[in-house]
């Protein structure tokens, strides 16, 4: 099994999204969790609640808690302080929720001290297209959305944000190498796009510097997923 923390390329977050836990645990326990970072979003959370996570903090795993608040200020607040208190190591809020939420979910952490989870900001989903941005009133493009919604996060005291691929190289360029930067929609070259927009290879995840990539179907849905890790590591050295 190769470790990608041996090499500098990006580490890999394994979105963990199936309908019912055997299939997710006969994944979780081929899996390394001193390499791999496990991602519970709104499916296995609305299915197995925050005791699922306490049996994978159990296993060792740290945990991106990916439920991408989007509520008034009060709610964010209170949320993200809830999850918080599930030890998890980063949590995601929706960037377009506007600077008040932002600072909200911030500040949720502040009793934490060192021990706060990052907090990271969804710019744009990776499934979205230019023209649907229209559609919801937005009339610049899908760059520039993404670009002002990562300035924003950042000045609102983010840790980093979620955002696409393609926009990932500027936005290290201007918010600096300290800002992190998660990307899903990773696919090597024979897998299907599924329904992502946006996707990239991880060896362009490398070149683009990201610090986390996010890797759903491609492993979930193999029928060997340690070589196909394997595959993707090979492919970023
Ligand atoms: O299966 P796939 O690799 O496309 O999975 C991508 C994962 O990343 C899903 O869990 C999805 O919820 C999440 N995600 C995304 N785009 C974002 C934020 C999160 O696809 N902007």
């Amino acid at each position: 099994m190769l470790n990608p923390n041996l090499f500098k390329i990006p580490k890999i977050i394994i979105a963990l999204d199936f309908y019912d836990k055997k299939t997710a645990m006969k994944l979780v326990n081929v899996l390394n969790p001193s390499i791999y970072y496990l991602k519970i979003g709104k499916e296995m959370f609305t299915i197995l609640g925050f005791k699922f996570i306490k049996e994978l903090h159990q296993l060792g795993f740290n945990i991106f808690l990916d439920l991408k608040f989007h509520d008034i200020p009060n709610t964010v607040f209170n949320a993200t302080k809830a999850a918080a208190d599930l030890g998890v190591w980063m949590l995601s809020v929706h960037a377009s929720g506007g600077k008040k939420m932002l600072i909200s979910a911030k500040k949720a952490l502040k009793s934490f001290k060192k021990n706060a989870p990052l907090l990271i900001a969804v710019t744009a989903l990776t499934s979205l297209k230019e023209e649907e941005l229209k559609d919801i009133g937005i009339q610049i493009s899908l760059t520039e959305y993404i670009l002002k919604l990562s300035q924003l996060s950042k000045d609102c005291g983010l840790d980093g944000i979620v955002c696409p691929g393609r926009e990932a190289k500027k936005i290290k360029f201007l918010l600096g190498n300290q800002y992190k930067i998660i990307t899903p929609g990773i696919r090597i070259s024979k897998d299907l796009p599924h329904d992502q927009n946006n996707i990239i290879t991880p060896k362009e995840a490398k070149e683009y510097k990201i610090d986390y990539i996010v890797i759903g179907r491609s492993i979930t849905m193999s029928k060997n997923p340690i070589k196909k890790l394997d595959l993707i590591i090979k492919s970023m050295e």
